[in-house]
């Protein structure tokens, strides 16, 4: 979609949800932010509303798939949803720990996976009546291919990443446009607890205008940055017999340490 008028962003509060709301914070829009630290989506707002956005906050957590239904649709009843973002997500490194434990494992899941579909779902319905919409599902370039560093991470961006991929043609015909978007690294709180190598860091304002701009190009998938995404493009086509050595090599963090 071009130019969204009424768009909502998933875990606004911080890092990339916080970017993707500024990009679009311009005069005769109007932002549905919502995350759970209200204190940061507050200050997130005003700056928004500094920008000449319209501005409504919604503390929820995505798990709440009650929770999430009656504030979607309670928003589209005077907002129209013109763009959704699934944004909000979690990491082992965001919930403190170097390791995916089994309870993180669930926990990466609820958020990520049930998370989104929570903030997804609803919004479908109210789409199709009017038919149009975009849904953009934020996944990752971890979400290509099973990562031995994170995979409970990399599971669930796999799991959304073809969730919108099959929405994309499953909704076509209602007029419905959804995009699978998978980063690289991004400086955020979320990377900031790890203590090794990231390729390629970009900015949260860089990753959010590449987002935009594939975004308003209805773009299938905004893969980026191009020099990690099409080198692990080619590897995820090779059997894993030859590429397990090399992903089992990827640095990945070496310390318990606390967010
Ligand atoms: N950073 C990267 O390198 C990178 C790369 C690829 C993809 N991504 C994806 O990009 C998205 C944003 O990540 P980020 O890097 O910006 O991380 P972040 O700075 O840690 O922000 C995560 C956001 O998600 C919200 N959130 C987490 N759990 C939630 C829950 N249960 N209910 C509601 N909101 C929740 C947080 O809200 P509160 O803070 O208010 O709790 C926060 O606004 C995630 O889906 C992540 O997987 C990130």
């Amino acid at each position: 979609m071009i130019r969204p008028a009424v768009i909502v962003i998933t875990g606004a509060s911080s890092g990339l949800g916080t970017a993707l709301a500024a990009a679009y914070a311009r005069p005769g829009v109007t932002l549905g932010l919502q995350g759970r630290d209200a204190q940061r989506l507050a200050t997130v707002a005003s700056a928004c509303i500094a920008k000449g956005a319209v501005v409504k906050t919604a503390i929820m957590d995505v798990r709440n798939k009650d929770g999430m239904r009656k504030l979607i649709q309670d928003f589209d009843k005077t907002h129209p949803i013109d763009l959704l973002i699934a944004n909000a997500g979690i990491s082992a490194g965001t919930l403190g720990t170097m390791g995916e434990s089994e309870q993180q494992v669930r926990d990466i899941f609820a958020v990520n996976v049930d998370g989104v579909f929570n903030s997804v779902l609803p919004a479908i319905p109210l789409m199709q009546l009017r038919k149009r919409g975009q849904i953009a599902i934020i996944s990752s370039l971890a979400g290509i291919r099973g990562l031995p560093s994170c995979p409970a991470y990399s599971a669930s961006k796999n799991a959304v990443r073809a969730m919108g991929e099959g929405l994309r043609g499953t909704l076509k015909d209602n007029g419905i446009e959804v995009t699978v978007v998978c980063p690289g690294y991004i400086k955020t709180p979320m990377t900031d607890v790890n203590n090794f190598p990231m390729p390629l860091l970009m900015s949260a304002e860089k990753a959010a205008e590449v987002i935009v701009k594939g975004l308003a190009k209805n773009r299938s998938r905004v893969a980026f940055p191009l020099a990690l995404y099409l080198p692990l493009l080619l590897i995820s086509y090779l059997p894993l017999w030859i590429t397990d050595p090399f992903f089992a090599a990827l640095p990945r963090k070496t310390a318990m340490e606390k967010k």
